[in-house]
């Protein structure tokens, strides 16, 4: 080889040298910058971990703070709200009854033909989601709209009946907020939720709002209950089971409630109920306990949200929250890398990867995971891993909760609490225990429910696991209000005193 040959030949030597040093650089630093986002999956994977023992911790944190949130008013962050539901449904209600459902996103409307018996002769439900607008604008304006949808629905389904002639029905109104009871028809609002911003609203009787929208469409429909969601998928699973002693709501937003021995409601001295029980409206949502895992994603929405220090249970499980967190982890991963790719400016807006589009991801069997667009396979493979995390953790968090409600009421078979004091060792005998399931995240993500459904059965452990069903309630929480407004028509309403 000639000296120009060999400087050739060195010369490209060289360039290929320095191209492969380049190409090994890009993937050192491509392989760098993907160990990036595995560690930030890793660390947030770590931080929102929920091994057994973290949930036991939920458990009792969770019956202690019922106890304190019953001893006194604002003794604990969970309310722990009268419901007058002092009576459950028993299968033995007769006659039509319509209810309303005002709640998260959807509006529901139902008319409910019972016939004695544990029957229901007649179902029609009707879902309208409620304008975007209404949810902050004015009471007035929203009460209108659902008196004006309720006056259309008793025109379609009223079997050709005219107006007048529905005189008189009592109307049972499911109201999923918080809500400070007066009577079981009667009640204000203490705060919102959900997104929902109506300022005029806070403080002011739901009942004499929606009654005054009624007249002025000329309904003449008397709400004989007023029924947290929760309180109204108790009822259901009452009617049809007598050993339901608890409900969970589990959709845009999450509650639960539970029957409670009247004399263990410190706070309402002499409470005097027919039934010697009450139900009592958690508003678990707002529960809280150092023993939550929660993360930094989770810090950051709280901090972003509309009611900031508030909600924080209901914040990790409900169906409001759970696409932001995942939103939020994705997003801090592509500050970390460009794997991403031009996705990622779009992934800067609060909520636009919704619950519903996150279930889809996560329950996508498909080889190549066609849900997710525009990032290589391992990319959605860490996607799907991160909704795992996420949903993991919501589902077994409301699994503590639940145990916690169980633990409360010595049915989770062991000493159960007493004074506020957590007991241990086992108790006596384990009675069959029902608690009625209801709300979208629930009954339509399977996965979420399949979390839920093990961590129960894990927390109670294998011999208690089966006296204690979580039983779904579909539409539980309207039905159950129309069967309540029917129970309190037949007999006098408040048959509750507080002395
Ligand atoms: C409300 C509860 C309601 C739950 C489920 C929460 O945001 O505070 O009253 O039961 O959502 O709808």
């Amino acid at each position: 080889m000639g000296k120009v040959g060999l400087g050739l030949a060195v010369g490209c030597a060289v360039a290929s040298c320095a191209i492969a040093a380049v190409m090994v650089g890009r993937r050192v630093r491509s392989r760098r910058r993907w160990w990036g986002v595995v560690r930030v999956f890793d660390e947030f994977e770590e931080a929102a971990s929920t091994p057994v023992g973290r949930l036991r911790q939920v458990v009792d944190a969770m019956a202690v703070e019922m106890h304190a949130g019953l001893a006194s008013e604002g003794g604990s962050k969970l309310k722990m709200l009268l419901t007058f539901v002092d009576n459950l449904p028993d299968g033995s209600e007769n006659g039509i009854y319509y209810a309303l459902h005002v709640g998260g996103t959807n509006f529901r409307l139902l008319r409910i033909q019972l016939g004695g018996q544990r029957a229901i002769l007649e179902y029609d439900v009707e879902r309208e989601l409620i304008p975007q607008h209404l949810m902050t604008s004015t009471s007035e304006e929203l009460f209108d709209f659902i008196a004006l949808s309720l006056k259309e629905f008793v025109e379609r389904k009223g079997n050709n009946l005219q107006i007048p002639q529905v005189r008189g029905t009592n109307l049972g109104l499911t109201f999923s907020f918080p809500v400070k009871q007066m009577s079981v028809s009667s009640g204000t609002l203490i705060k919102w939720t959900k997104g929902f911003a109506i300022e005029d609203m806070i403080g002011k009787d739901i009942v004499e709002c929606l009654q005054r929208a009624l007249s002025r469409r000329g309904l003449d429909m008397t709400v004989t209950a007023l029924v947290n969601d929760s309180v109204g998928t108790l009822a259901l699973g009452h009617f049809y089971d007598k050993d339901t002693v608890a409900a969970v709501v589990i959709g845009t937003g999450t509650n639960a409630c539970y029957l409670e021995r009247a004399d263990a409601v410190i706070k309402c001295q002499g409470l005097l109920t027919t039934s010697g029980g009450m139900v009592i409206n958690m508003e678990w949502g707002n529960f809280w306990s150092s023993h939550l895992p929660r993360t930094s994603y989770d810090i950051d929405l709280d901090a972003e949200s509309q009611n900031p220090n508030d909600q924080g249970f209901e914040k990790m499980i409900s169906g409001m929250y759970l696409g932001d967190i995942v939103r939020r982890v994705i997003l801090r991963m592509s500050l970390e890398s460009d794997v991403f790719g031009p996705v990622s400016s779009k992934l800067l807006a609060r909520f636009v990867l919704s619950t519903p589009s996150m279930a889809a991801m996560h329950e996508d069997y498909s080889p190549n995971l066609s849900e997710i667009h525009d990032v290589p396979l391992k990319v959605r493979k860490l996607v799907v891993k991160i909704c795992d995390v996420v949903t993991r953790r919501a589902a077994r968090l409301a699994a503590a909760g639940i145990v916690g409600i169980l633990k409360k009421i010595g049915r989770d078979g062991t000493g159960g609490i007493t004074s506020g004091r957590i007991k241990s060792g086992k108790s006596g005998k384990m009675r069959r225990t029902v608690v009625a399931m209801d709300g979208g995240l629930y009954m339509s993500y399977t996965m979420f429910r399949e979390y839920l459904n093990e961590a129960v059965a894990e927390i109670l452990g294998e011999e208690i696991a089966p006296y204690v069903i979580l039983k779904v309630m579909e539409d539980g929480s309207g039905i159950g209000a129309a069967m309540l407004a029917a129970s309190n028509s037949a007999q006098s309403v408040d048959t509750v005193q507080v002395l």
